[in-house]
């Protein structure tokens, strides 16, 4: 299922429900028991307490309200879950919103540092939960980062081992992670669109995807879909999954229309450094060319994490200062490698920048990005058929060298058949011609 088929879903709500009258504020001395909620005022969300399948502990949240399909989109009390129906939220005397057991005990809190006198939670129809300083209307930040911490099973809200988030470098990137490990990344931002994300440019028509990038703490991305009517969400799943998620009218319930692992090759780092992954081949990995597997006999039993080493060592690595100096060789239609920096440098320019800087490994210019190189390793290289950008690659002149030769081969090839063929063509012609004008000749 491709990016493009998002073209079809759409966030948020357009406000198709009746609105009604609710409550959507807690204010101070009031408080929320386990069967009690609040309603955002155009009644797209709610917020109270869930308990998921199977699991018998109480926990508080945000929902999407008015669908028959429990759906949570914020959890508050993740690691420490009510044991019973007799909890409570309310606003505590230091204007924190808290979570209470049936013993007054505070199982959760919002842990401001500063105390606020009289502040109060609103439930908005975004479906963001925020706490207000009621003397200012000031809302209270936690200047946490914003990262999704997926569940640890479909029943379990508790944190699991996947996280997603915008890493904020100079190129920013999409990454989910296990643990601390990278899973998933969708290449870099370009302005409108991850370009590791193939297809992804199919939506850009009258939606948007936004990055806000400003504060590297609190980098975030949001979307949007004009004129539609139709519920959708993007969710990190218990397995590590990037969904998009689209609410069918058919049976009421989620379909998924997009997911972050298309094919293996989306597992960061497939192939290990300097490989490079392609669905289509089998087997999917094979050295970036102008490097051979570190270990043959792992790379033969498809264990590629050992990735691959460089056939014929740079100019700098031969310290031959006065040798023939290296080159770079065209991928294209590729992920671009992890681990770039950026450089301010026109296109023009971005090559002789990484040939002159001898620890230079790669580079790629791309519109709306600019020049990117590289210096480590190439890590997490995938081919695509459509999309993706182009790709250089450093190598030494003999590498380029047998390319060189090659290309030459076929050229020459190319041109004496081309040659042979005219010739014969004109020779031949003339003979035919000849015997033609011999024959009519003769009968004449
Ligand atoms: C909340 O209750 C406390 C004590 O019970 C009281 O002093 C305070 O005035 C109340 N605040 C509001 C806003 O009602
Ligand atoms: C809940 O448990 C029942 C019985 O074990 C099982 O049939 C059902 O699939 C479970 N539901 C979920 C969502 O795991
Ligand atoms: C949503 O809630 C409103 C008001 O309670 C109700 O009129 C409407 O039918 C609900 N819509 C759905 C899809 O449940
Ligand atoms: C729920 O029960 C567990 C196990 O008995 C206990 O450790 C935990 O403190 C209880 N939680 C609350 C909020 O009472
Ligand atoms: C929860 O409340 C019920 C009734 O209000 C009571 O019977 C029960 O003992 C309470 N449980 C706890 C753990 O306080
Ligand atoms: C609040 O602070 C306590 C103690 O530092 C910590 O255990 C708890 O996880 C924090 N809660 C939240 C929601 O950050
Ligand atoms: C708290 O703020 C609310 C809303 O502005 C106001 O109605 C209420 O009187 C305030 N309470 C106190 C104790 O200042
Ligand atoms: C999370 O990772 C740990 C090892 O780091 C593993 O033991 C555990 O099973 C994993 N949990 C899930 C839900 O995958
Ligand atoms: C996530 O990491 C844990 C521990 O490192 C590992 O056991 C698990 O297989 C990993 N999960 C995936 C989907 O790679
Ligand atoms: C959205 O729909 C309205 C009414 O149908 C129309 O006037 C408007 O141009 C549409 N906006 C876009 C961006 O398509
Ligand atoms: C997570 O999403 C992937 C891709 O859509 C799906 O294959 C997998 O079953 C989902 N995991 C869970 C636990 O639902
Ligand atoms: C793959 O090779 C690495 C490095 O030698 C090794 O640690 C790992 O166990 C191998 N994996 C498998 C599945 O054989």
């Amino acid at each position: 299922m491709g990016f493009s088929h998002m073209l079809q879903l759409f966030l948020l709500l357009t406000s198709c429900f009746s609105l009604g009258f609710s409550i959507d504020t807690l204010r101070l001395n009031q408080s929320i028991r386990d069967s009690d909620l609040l309603v955002s005022n155009g009644q797209n969300f709610k917020f109270g307490f869930f308990g998921p399948e199977n699991n018998t502990h109480r926990y508080v949240g945000v929902m999407y309200n008015n669908i028959s399909a429990m759906t949570v989109i914020w959890t508050a009390n993740r690691d420490s879950p009510l044991n019973d129906s007799n909890g409570t939220v309310e606003i505590s005397s230091d204007g924190n919103l808290v979570i209470l057991d049936g013993q007054m005990g505070v199982v959760w809190s919002s842990n401001l540092s500063s105390s606020v006198a009289n502040s109060s939670v609103r439930l908005l129809d975004t479906g963001n939960l925020v706490l207000q300083d009621n003397s200012d209307g000031r809302i209270v930040c936690t200047n946490e980062r914003n990262m999704l911490t997926s569940w640890r099973s479909p029943n379990d809200p508790s944190p699991g081992n996947f996280t997603a988030s915008i890493e904020p470098l100079q190129v920013p990137q999409l990454f989910i992670r296990n643990g601390s490990n990278p899973y998933w990344r969708s290449g870099p931002w370009n302005g409108q669109i991850f370009i590791g994300i193939p297809g992804m440019e199919v939506y850009l028509y009258q939606n948007g995807f936004y990055l806000v990038n400003d504060n590297p703490e609190t980098a975030y991305l949001t979307f949007s879909y004009v004129n539609i009517s139709v519920l959708t969400y993007l969710a990190l799943n218990s397995s590590g999954n990037f969904q998009q998620k689209l609410l069918s009218d058919r049976n009421g319930d989620w379909e998924v229309m997009w997911s972050s692992m298309q094919n293996e090759c989306d597992v960061y780092g497939k192939c290990g450094s300097f490989g490079s992954c392609n669905a289509r081949d089998n087997p999917i990995c094979t050295c970036l060319p102008g490097f051979e597997p570190k270990n043959i006999d792992e790379w033969n039993a498809a264990n590629w994490s050992n990735g691959c080493t460089r056939r014929a060592p740079l100019q700098s690595e031969r310290n031959d200062s006065l040798g023939e100096i290296d080159g770079f060789l065209e991928l294209n239609r590729v992920k671009l490698p992890d681990n770039t920096r950026w450089s301010l440098t026109l296109e023009a320019d971005c090559g002789s920048q990484c040939l002159n800087s001898s620890s230079c490994i790669a580079y790629a210019f791309y519109t709306g990005i600019g020049c990117m190189l590289w210096n480590e390793s190439l890590i997490d290289v995938q081919k695509f058929s459509s999309g993706g950008a182009d790709l250089y690659i450093r190598l030494a002149y003999s590498e380029l060298d047998k390319k060189r030769n090659w290309t030459a081969i076929i050229a020459t090839t190319v041109v004496l058949g081309f040659i042979t063929i005219s010739v014969c063509t004109f020779f031949c012609l003339k003979w035919y011609r000849g015997t033609y004008h011999f024959k009519l000749h003769s009968f004449a």
